[in-house]
């Protein structure tokens, strides 16, 4: 009986040690202290014993008891103490903490505003890859084999096949592969080309439009965005439209609106003319129809294509395209 003793101090001891929080303090207690625990047990069988034994025993039994009644209380102060020193560094009275709210990027801002305005016009959104087929980035666009976009100094190919499309407008081709007229879809995106200075950056975004239908007008192309500009920029904004031109449109015109820091006097903004481009457009050229099985005598249409970073600069006057991408929170937060 005396080596029984003596293995429950040690177990109980070294069980003892591994305590560190008060879960762990009432099993301890449960297991050797409890009214079922193996000290009690212990005293318990003392009465078995032969009378001459049971002093000496008895003694060394209510020892270990005291002993490790008094550990588990020290133990059991140690830990509260612990757990009101933890609670009483907060102040609960306190507010709480805010947890801090994102928002989304200016430049997803735009492509948010533009599409919404098109959609409200009827437009559907679609996405096109950003890894492209020189087909649709080029060839089916009309654009020549002798193209400066071709050059490799301007665009990032993967292989003679594949690139990085340069432009949304490889788009177009797939919706009109894909469906019949009518069509009429707005697709933003990435675009990107081999372009790194104050004023471009090797990836940017762009947001391109397309309508094909019977009886589609310049009128038309000029009626949307027109529509376009004063929703996004203000009733009052002057619009014009400039002849200009694209492979894959036939007329084609650039548009440029009011200048919006000046108003149209004269401005660093502007070069003086009071007028900034922004977009480029024109009606869909024959040529096209051609890649992609569309009867020319049937339908027309036009396609229109805007750099969002521009649209993004102008409206909220900031003079330096790098700032969209240097994640400098305290530019971000503005918006
Ligand atoms: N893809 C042209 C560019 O990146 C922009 C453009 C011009 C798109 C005329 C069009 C368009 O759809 O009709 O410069």
């Amino acid at each position: 009986m005396r080596d029984q003793i003596k293995e429950l101090e040690a177990r109980a001891l070294k069980d003892l040690e591994a305590v560190n929080d008060g879960v762990a303090l009432e099993k301890f207690r449960v297991t050797y202290l409890g009214k079922k625990g193996l000290v009690t047990a212990l005293m318990r069988n003392l009465g078995k014993l032969p009378p001459e034994e049971r002093p000496e025993v008895g003694r060394e039994a209510n020892l270990l008891k005291k002993k490790l009644t008094e550990k588990f209380e020290a133990l059991k102060n140690r830990i509260e103490e612990q757990g009101q020193r933890a609670f009483r560094g907060i102040d609960v009275t306190l507010p709480g903490r805010k947890p801090e709210l994102g928002h989304l990027h200016p430049i997803t801002q735009t492509i948010n505003d533009v599409c919404d305005i098109f959609q409200r016009m009827g437009f559907r959104v679609v996405k096109g890859p950003n890894v492209e087929l020189d087909y649709y980035n080029f060839e089916a666009l009309n654009i020549p084999k002798d193209h400066p976009a071709r050059d490799m100094q301007d665009t990032f190919y993967i292989s003679d096949t594949l690139l990085l499309r340069t432009h949304t407008s490889p788009i177009q081709i797939r919706v009109m592969e894909a469906q019949k007229p009518p069509v009429s879809i707005i697709a933003p995106g990435k675009v990107y080309r081999r372009d790194s200075d104050v004023s471009h950056t090797p990836m940017f975004h762009q947001v391109e439009g397309l309508l094909v239908d019977k009886g589609v007008s310049f009128a038309d192309l000029k009626g949307t965005l027109i529509s376009f500009v004063h929703q996004m920029f203000g009733k009052e904004t002057g619009v014009r439209f400039r002849p200009s031109f694209f492979p894959f449109t036939e007329p084609s015109a650039e548009v440029d609106i009011q200048c919006v820091l000046c108003g149209g006097a004269g401005c660093r903004t502007c070069g003086q003319t009071g007028w900034l481009e922004i977009l480029g457009s024109g009606m869909v050229d024959p040529a096209v129809y051609g890649f992609v099985d569309y009867d020319p005598e049937v339908y027309t249409g036009f396609a229109f294509g805007m750099g969002i970073e521009r649209i993004a600069m102008l409206r909220y006057g900031i003079d330096d395209i790098q700032m969209f991408f240097k994640n400098e929170m305290r530019f971000l937060r503005q918006f």
